[in-house]
C-alpha cells in the first residue's frame, strides 16, 4: 500500500509569535485530489505553506509519502510546488515564465516540448508562447501560473486559490488541467477554494478548516454550532 502523501502530526504555525495553525493529526491521501475549505484566516494558505516547505513549523512534524521530512526540505522542495494565493509573471514571455522553473532545475533538453505540452494543457494555442506577459488577459494570466507549475510534474501541486477573479470558461479550463495534472501524470493536487461548485469538479475529498484547526464536515457549519 502507498503510503500518504502528508502526514501531519501536532504542527504549530506561528506569525511573529502568534499561533495561526495548530493541527494534531491529517493524513492527506497520494491517491488523488484534495480540496481544502474554509473561511477567509482559517489557515489554508499557512498550512499550505508548511506543506510546500516555504515556512518552517514551529513544531510538529510532517512526513512525505512516508519518509520524515525534517532537514530535508531543500531538497523535497523538487517534489512539492505550489501556486500562490496571488500569482505573477516574470517580465518576459509566455514560453520564458514556462520554461523557467525546469530551467532553474537544471533542465536542458526537451523544454520546448514540455513548454508546449502544459500550455497545451491549460488550454492556450501554442502562438501564446511568443507573447509577453502583458499581452494577457487575466484569465490567460492565470493558467500561464499555471502552466509554469504543471511543466515542473512534481509529486504534490498545491494550488492555492486558483480560480480567484476568473471567469466560469477560465475556470473550467483550469480544472480540467489539474484533473489532467493528476490522471496523465500522477501528480496530486491539493486545491484551496471558495468556490465550492469548482471544487466539486475536481475533488469530492474535503478537508474543512475553521481557525486554524481541522474540522468535521458536519460542525462546519455555524448555524449547527
Ligand atoms: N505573513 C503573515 N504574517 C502575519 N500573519 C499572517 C501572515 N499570513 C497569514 N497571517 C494570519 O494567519 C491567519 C491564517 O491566514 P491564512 O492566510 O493562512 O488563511 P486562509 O485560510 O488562507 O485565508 P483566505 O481564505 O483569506 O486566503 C490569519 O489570521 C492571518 O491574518
Ligand atoms: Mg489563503
Amino acid at each position: 500500500m502507498t503510503p500518504p502523501l502528508y502526514e501531519v502530526r501536532d504542527l504549530v504555525c506561528s506569525y511573529q509569535g502568534k499561533k495561526v495553525l495548530g493541527i494534531e493529526r491529517l493524513d492527506i491521501a497520494a491517491d488523488g485530489p484534495t480540496a481544502f475549505v474554509g473561511h477567509n484566516g482559517s489557515g489554508k494558505s499557512t498550512l499550505f505553506r508548511a506543506l510546500a516547505f516555504l515556512l518552517k513549523p514551529e513544531s510538529g512534524s510532517l512526513t512525505f509519502l512516508g519518509r520524515p521530512t525534517e532537514g530535508h526540505e531543500e531538497l523535497l522542495r523538487r517534489d512539492v510546488t505550489m501556486l500562490l494565493q496571488d500569482p505573477y509573471l516574470l517580465r518576459r514571455s509566455v514560453f520564458e515564465n514556462v520554461a523557467y522553473g525546469l530551467r532553474a532545475r537544471g533542465e536542458r533538453r526537451g523544454i520546448e516540448d514540455r513548454v508546449a505540452e502544459v500550455l497545451e494543457m491549460v488550454g492556450l494555442s501554442a502562438d501564446f508562447a511568443g507573447r509577453e506577459w502583458y499581452q494577457l488577459s487575466g484569465g490567460e494570466s492565470r493558467r500561464v501560473t499555471l502552466a509554469s507549475r504543471l511543466v515542473l510534474r512534481t509529486k504534490a501541486l498545491l494550488l492555492d486559490e486558483p480560480t480567484a477573479n476568473v471567469d466560469e470558461e477560465n475556470g473550467f479550463l483550469i480544472a480540467e488541467a489539474v484533473k489532467n495534472a493528476w490522471l496523465r501524470w500522477g501528480v496530486v493536487p491539493l486545491v484551496a477554494s471558495h468556490d465550492l461548485p469548482w471544487l466539486d469538479e475536481v475533488t469530492d475529498r474535503r478537508v474543512h478548516m475553521k481557525r486554524g484547526r481541522i474540522v468535521e464536515a458536519e460542525v462546519e457549519t455555524d448555524f449547527l454550532l
